[in-house]
């Protein structure tokens, strides 16, 4: 039987029962045998729930960046790393192999040290899928810099919540991105946030769509001139197994997002098994992930996952729209991709165009199909499994989470029969429970509940980033001795887990997590506005969409309602980002409240997804009847 690669149904059980069994020793055995170490753990494992504190294979020293590039080059040196497809068909792919990735990594590692950066600093990247957003993330994790991305999509309210709640030196950006058909001014963007942020001392400038950018004296330099000066050699930072690797931020129900806090050792060998098992991963593959190194879903699985088995990994700078939807099909055909990773809202989108874009491709070379990020309808998952796995290609519906740092629950292809919908069965060494509302966990099979963790495993984020009290009560207060993740889910007649959404206020639009709260923070900021709720309903490509409900300061607001609600989309955009927009607007002289003020958020969510039959008993609110209005005027 073999731990790290399962192979068959049989061995999966085997496997998962060893790992219950004796997690220590499970995961003990797999560090040792699969990577590279300069100085073995003391202890495997340390951990307290209540505190909460995690440590895994305490003691033990490597470098990352040692275990993804260096152990390769002498076996698979010439060999593709990362392969990158512009955004422009007709721009020239780069195919980086390991050695150039090796040359590249230590050259940019050189010049972050000579800017000052040093063990622990953070560096806060702000970059495309380009190229140099992964060398840029590895030559962090090579000097033990800790690297904190932030997805290029993000306004510049947003990066400079980001850069300074990290309080990082330097920031990483370039000239601009290109998106599809247009440009996006990126270098515009930090220049706005850095006039908050007095942390930054320099910024990094990576030239791509050569604009003509303003740069600012002592602080921006660009970074070929630098490149081209900088030494090949860069020895590893050798770190202990515990030190930080990266702060990934996620939106929270409420507040200023979290800074999910990831370390090294873990963290690196949970996302190469998950890697490994979940894509059924072969030497020779060539493997495709959508996502942007900007989420969690790049990070394990563009980058650190990935390279530590040594694969090729693809990089697409571009939109699946551009120049047409048959984009994503072409690329397949062009580099003979074995396994695509995308997220369920994609798939929506794609399913909605003419079948023609997809069947002119060759998709033969695909193997494996994965889907991440929201729950998968049934409708799309038909769509994929059809038109693009030609129904050979087992979908892996993996669920997983910014703090889980890998997979959780996901069929293993060619071994886990799949079920449309469902994400299926852990995967080793993970320990789920179902909790009811009076926190009892709910045992047996076809049952329903709130999806907790019971026992940790390698890659679970170790804290929020200068705020461990929230850490410990957004995660492990709601349930004694459990992680909580937020989500509800059911367990079938055989065991297998479906994802039924969040319980909570944050809602997932096209596969992005989006607190409630802070966007309610930025249409109040609104000069009209004085109140604002907002709830998800249901949408056909986004899988959510946003419904706001807004009280106006002067209720015989004069102004052209379709006005306003343009005017609060854009202050959503500058404070946020565009992800956050809201579908529907509707204006509204009260909110449903409780008797202690708060917003009857239920009671709204169900009238933005029609569900007006039971609305529950209103007549404990203290406003009860701004419900019938509500309803009468709802889009
Ligand atoms: C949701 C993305 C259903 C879930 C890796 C989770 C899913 C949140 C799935 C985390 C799935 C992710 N089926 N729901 N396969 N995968 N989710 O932090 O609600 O961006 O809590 O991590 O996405 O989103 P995040």
């Amino acid at each position: 039987m073999s731990t790290y690669h399962i192979k068959n149904l049989e061995e999966y059980f085997q496997v998962y029962r060893k790992s219950i069994r004796n997690p220590e020793l499970f995961w003990e055995e797999i560090a040792e045998e699969h990577f590279v170490w300069r100085k073995k753990w003391d202890k495997v494992l340390e951990y307290d729930f209540s505190k909460p504190a995690i440590k895994w294979f305490e003691g033990a020293k490597l470098n990352i960046t040692e275990n993804c590039i260096d152990r390769h080059l002498h076996i698979r040196g010439d060999k593709t790393a990362i392969l990158f497809e512009p955004n422009n068909p007709d721009e020239a792919v780069q195919y980086i192999t390991y050695k150039e990735l090796h040359k590249r990594v230590c050259k940019f590692a050189n010049v972050l040290k000579e800017k000052g950066i040093q063990k622990g600093d953070r560096v806060c990247i702000y970059l495309p899928m380009i190229p140099e957003l992964a060398i840029s993330v590895l030559a962090c994790a090579r000097i033990g810099a800790i690297h904190s991305v932030v997805f290029a999509g993000f306004s510049s309210t947003a990066l400079a919540t980001r850069i300074n709640d990290c309080e990082a030196k330097m920031v990483i950006t370039s000239d601009g991105s290109f998106r599809g058909a247009k440009t996006i001014d990126l270098k515009g963007i930090v220049d706005e946030a850095l006039e908050n942020c007095s942390c930054v001392e320099t910024v990094l400038v990576v030239k791509r769509i050569q604009s003509d950018i303003q740069m600012v004296e002592n602080r921006d330099c660009w970074l070929q001139p630098l490149l081209d000066k900088a030494s090949e050699v860069c020895e590893p930072e050798i770190v202990n197994a515990e030190d930080p690797l990266f702060i990934l931020y996620t939106s929270g129900s409420t507040g200023s997002p979290k800074g999910m806090l990831h370390t090294t050792g873990g963290y690196m060998i949970y996302t190469a098994y998950t890697f490994k098992n979940v894509f059924n991963y072969k030497e020779k593959d060539v493997y495709w992930c959508t996502a942007d190194i900007g989420w969690i879903t790049g990070h394990s699985y563009i980058v650190y996952g990935p390279l530590a088995n040594g694969a090729t990994t693809v990089m697409f700078e571009g939109v699946p729209s551009y120049p047409d939807f048959g984009r994503f099909w072409e690329i397949v055909e062009k580099h003979k991709v074995t396994q695509f990773y995308t997220a369920p809202t994609a798939i929506r989108a794609l399913a909605k165009e003419k079948l023609d874009f997809v069947n002119k491709y060759d998709l033969s070379s695909l193997k494996v199909l994965g889907t991440v990020g929201e729950p998968i309808n049934e409708e799309a998952w038909h769509w994929y499994n059809d038109n693009v796995g030609k129904k050979k290609s087992p979908i892996v519906d993996t669920w997983w989470q910014t703090e889980t740092g890998g997979m959780m629950i996901s069929p293993i292809p060619y071994t886990t029969p799949t079920k449309p919908t469902y994400a299926t069965l852990p995967l080793p060494g993970i320990q789920l429970a179902l909790m009811d509302a009076d926190g009892e966990e709910v045992k047996g099979n076809q049952v329903d509940g709130r999806l907790c963790v019971k026992y940790p495993w390698p890659s679970m984020a170790r804290t929020i980033w200068g705020n461990h009290e929230r850490y410990k009560n957004t995660y492990f207060s709601t349930f004694e001795n459990m992680y909580f993740t937020g989500d509800g889910a059911l367990r079938d007649e055989v065991g297998y887990y479906r994802i039924t959404g969040r319980v909570d206020d944050v809602v997932i639009v096209s596969g992005h997590n989006l607190g409630t709260a802070p966007i309610e923070d930025a249409i109040n900021e609104h000069p009209a506005v004085a109140e604002s709720a907002i709830v998800g309903f249901p949408h056909d490509i986004k899988g959510n969409a946003l419904y706001g409900y807004v009280i106006l300061k002067d209720v015989g607001e004069s102004r052209n309602h379709e006005n306003l609600r343009k005017e609060i989309n854009q202050v959503i955009t500058e404070h946020i980002g565009p992800i956050a927009k809201l579908d529907k607007i509707q204006f509204t002289v009260g909110l449903p409240k409780t008797r202690s003020g708060k917003i009857m958020r239920r009671i709204l969510r169900k009238i933005a997804h029609n569900e007006l039959d039971n609305l529950g008993d209103v007549s404990t609110l203290l406003n009860p009847e701004v419900v019938e209005s509500i309803i009468n005027n709802r889009l």
